[in-house]
Order: structure tokens, then C-alpha cells, then sequence
């Protein structure tokens, strides 16, 4: 499978790039950074720092700097300053492209149309953009896989939306809208599914080798940061999961509905909508979000032993 990276490296990020690069069947053949957890620049570096470390060198676009319509917000309460738990290190001996991950997202489109899938791992802003910039992208990618959202369960960055969704609710919106010929959201139903705790942070800890190593520095400061919010040391391996999803759709199973975004809510701004009643009557279809809109695959419930044991051999090396 070729995939196109839009991420925010971030931790959880970071680990989903050690995921993909270990799995034979994918290739990363471009990355794009885009502000969330950190700022874009920043994610850029971080991206190329991971990818240097196991090994591989697509090429790497910065990515847009702040969400379409809000001020920039970043989440290094979460991540750490550095993006990555405070293990960053020194710089990546990489640069990044000349263009815009937009742009990029575009051009690969166009010149391998049907055959990439994008896999959004941080907010929306880019694969908004690139929508706008080429109006087709929904039937020139085979697919899209997005990380963000929560359809039935509370959010986590507020309590109606997930991080994601919230750093952009407008590109959120636009691609939940667009059409894409098929989009599969991994929200924080299929996510928060994806926890891994004691027994298996403590495994991974034995294990020796430079992937190892920085994965346990990475699940450590992400630990932390657990204990403190929710008083279980244990880590959400979002990204992974939605990465893992996107080699693998056996992994989930699947919930089809159209889905929108609340733009206006004082409170609930970025909160996904749904119709989620059981209403067959066209007559009382609802006026939110589902009407007209092309409907999105919701991952539902996950096959979590076997996500777990793919993880932990892919940090294995
Ligand atoms: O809500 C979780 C998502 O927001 C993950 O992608 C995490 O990396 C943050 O970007
Ligand atoms: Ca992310």
C-alpha cells in the first residue's frame, strides 16, 4: 500500500511512523507536516528525525501553520516542548522539501491518480487545502484513512471533541463533506479501544535496540502524561492504531454514516454530528450534517489483541 503521511509529530505520531516502516506491505512515499500537537516547523523536524532512525527518507513537506479559521493552538502539555517527550535529539541531518504539503498531497494525487491512500494522523488543514486546490482530489486518491473525532464517546481535548478536530473544526468539516471515494475515520470510539497498559509498557521496556529504546522513551513521557490525566499509567495509541487500520481494514469493524462538524457551538465547537437515530423515513431525514453528504466508514470496534501484538513486534525491529 502507498501511503502519504499528513501528521503532527507528536508522539503518538511518532510511533505510528515506526509502525508503518516496519510493515513490508507499505511505503511511505510522502510526508506533510501540519501544526496540532506542535507547530508545523517543528513537526517537520520531528518527522524527519523518526523517519532517519528507522531508516527511511520520503520526502517531507511543511505543512500549514495554523488552522483555517482560529488562532493556532498546540498541545505541548500533551507532547512535550519538543514534540516528542522531550527526546527529540539533536537535528535530522534531512531537510524538508520546497512546496507546501498541500501542494504535495496534489501533485502525487494528479501524477498517481487511484492508487495512493492519505492517511491523516494530525488536524485537517492540509487535505482542506489540497480540496480546494484541486477539486477532484476525492476521485484521484484511493482513499482516505483520518485519525480524529468522537462519534459516541466523549472528546478528549474537550469534552465533545478530540484534538484533531478541534485545532481545525472548519477542515474537519470540509473533508467529512468533500466526497472522498471512500474515508474511513479511526475517532477516539475505535482509539480508546487501542490502550495499552502495564503488562505490555513493561515488556516493551525489555527489549533492547535503537527502535525499542526510543519507543519506551516515547511510551514513557506518554505514560506520564496518562497517569496524571486519567491515574492509570497507560498510553492511547491513537495514530498507531489508524495506521494500522489503514494496511488492514480486517482490524475494525465499520459503521457507515454521513458526519459533519459543529462550527458554531460556544461550547461544542470541533464536536463531531451524526444522525444516529434509527430513522428509515427519508421524511425525517435530519437537516444536520447527513443530508447530501457522501457517507464516511466509522471504525467500530477493533480486533485489539491483534493490534497490540502487531505494535509491539513493530517496535521489536
Ligand atoms: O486526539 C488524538 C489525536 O490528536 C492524535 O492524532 C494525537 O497525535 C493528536 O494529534
Ligand atoms: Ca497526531
Amino acid at each position: 500500500m502507498r501511503l502519504i503521511l499528513d501528521t503532527d509529530p507528536g508522539v503518538d505520531d511518532a510511533l505510528a511512523i515506526m509502525y508503518l516502516a516496519a510493515q513490508e506491505d507499505a511505503e511511505i512515499v510522502a510526508v506533510g507536516s501540519v501544526h496540532g500537537n506542535v507547530a508545523a516547523s517543528v513537526g517537520a523536524l520531528n518527522a524527519l528525525r523518526v523517519l532517519e532512525l528507522v531508516g527511511l527518507n520520503p520526502p517531507v513537506a511543511v505543512g500549514a501553520a495554523r488552522p483555517l479559521a482560529q488562532p493556532l493552538q498546540t498541545a505541548e502539555f500533551v507532547h512535550g516542548q519538543d514534540g516528542l517527550g522531550g527526546h527529540a535529539g539533536p537535528l535530522p541531518k534531512g531537510s524538508t522539501v520546497a512546496g507546501s504539503a498541500a501542494e504535495q498531497i496534489v501533485r502525487l494525487a494528479r501524477e498517481n491518480p487511484g492508487e495512493l491512500t492519505l492517511l491523516a494522523l494530525g488536524p485537517l488543514t492540509n487535505v482542506a487545502l489540497a480540496v480546494l486546490l484541486e477539486p477532484d482530489l476525492p476521485n484521484l486518491l484511493r482513499s482516505v484513512v483520518v485519525m480524529g473525532g468522537a462519534v459516541t464517546v466523549p472528546g478528549n481535548i474537550t469534552p465533545y471533541a478530540d484534538a484533531n478536530f478541534f485545532h481545525d473544526p472548519e477542515a474537519a468539516d470540509l473533508v467529512l463533506g468533500a466526497g472522498f471515494t471512500e474515508l474511513i475515520l479511526v475517532a477516539l470510539d475505535a482509539t480508546e479501544q487501542a490502550r495499552v497498559g502495564t503488562d505490555w509498557l513493561s515488556a516493551l521496556a525489555e527489549v533492547r535496540g535503537p527502535r525499542a529504546d526510543f519507543a519506551n522513551k516515547l511510551l514513557d513521557h506518554y505514560g506520564q502524561f496518562y497517569s496524571n490525566m486519567f491515574g492509570e499509567h497507560s498510553c492511547t495509541l491513537h495514530d498507531p492504531l489508524a495506521a494500522a487500520i489503514a494496511l488492514d481494514q480486517k482490524l475494525a469493524t465499520y459503521r457507515t454514516m454521513p458526519l459533519g462538524v459543529e462550527l458554531t457551538g460556544t461550547h461544542t465547537r470541533g464536536q463531531v454530528v451524526s444522525d444516529l437515530r434509527s430513522i428509515s423515513s427519508d421524511a425525517y431525514i435530519s437537516t444536520n450534517a447527513g443530508t447530501g453528504r457522501v457517507p464516511v466508514k466509522v471504525a467500530d470496534t477493533v480486533d485489539v489483541p491483534t493490534f497490540r501484538d502487531l505494535m509491539f513486534k513493530s517496535l521489536k525491529g
